[in-house]
């Protein structure tokens, strides 16, 4: 595991996306596992501006993201697909077509989850999966449970995932309470992985790095896979 400490939120985002850049540009092809949340908006905003100095093509690119609220379109703008075209997608050369992201409104939610897990094998998983992840050590919507879930399913979230998510929506009773997340196993299929956190995440990643490997640390699995970079910020 390799380990990067940053002084600041400006630092992990600039870290963070030239190792994006750098896969995209060494495998033009790259399957891109994505993530949403806080974390990884800095990261997003300097690949678009990597992409405007003409620096990188995301024409054959693709990507898998890691998870969904269940019950939410692509077009609300609290779902992930909306999060993901307005953060990255809208605003680079990928085909949308190329993009995938677990399907919200699917009414039969275990089809979905096994026509998702197909997909990310279909496509031979990710060839970088960017990770955030959660005070509680989720990962994706992975979260802290008695066993790791191997492949694509669906999650009720938990009372802190929903507290600490609410802050983006009007009232607390907006927040789903369901969601599809690939699983820990699904994630650790990617070649290689790259987390990054806040310094409000400092805490919780050291656990998960240098702590027992336990599904009730969800990113604690990492440990268990050979080619994995966190980029956090410790002062
Ligand atoms: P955040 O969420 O980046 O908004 O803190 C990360 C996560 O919960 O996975």
């Amino acid at each position: 595991m390799k380990v990067i400490k940053v002084k600041n939120y400006d630092e992990l985002s600039k870290v963070a996306a030239s190792i994006i850049a750098a896969q995209v540009i060494n495998n033009p092809q790259s399957v891109l596992g994505l993530a949403t949340g806080s974390t990884p908006i800095g990261a997003y905003k300097n690949l678009v501006c990597a992409y405007n100095d003409g620096l990188l093509d995301f024409s054959n690119v693709k990507s898998i993201n890691l998870d969904e609220y269940c019950g939410l379109s692509g077009e609300n703008d609290q779902s992930y697909r909306y999060f993901m075209n307005d953060n990255l997608f809208n605003h680079v050369n990928i085909d949308k077509n190329n993009t995938f992201v677990p399907d919200g409104t699917a009414e039969d939610s275990e089809a979905e989850c096994e026509r998702y897990e197909a997909l990310c094998e279909s496509l031979g998983y990710a060839d970088l999966q960017l990770l955030g992840i959660g005070h509680n050590g989720h990962i994706g919507f992975n979260e802290p449970a008695s066993a790791f879930a191997a492949k694509t399913h669906c999650v009720k979230l938990q009372e802190s995932t929903i507290n600490a998510n609410s802050r983006l929506f009007e009232k607390k009773e907006d927040v789903p309470t369901s969601a599809f997340t690939m699983g820990i196993g699904t994630i650790l299929k990617a070649k290689k992985i790259l987390l990054i956190g806040g310094a409000d995440k400092k805490e919780i990643i050291e656990k998960a790095i240098y702590g027992d490997v336990t599904p009730e640390v969800p990113a604690s699995a990492l440990q268990l896979h050979k080619d994995v970079t966190v980029i956090y910020v410790a002062e």
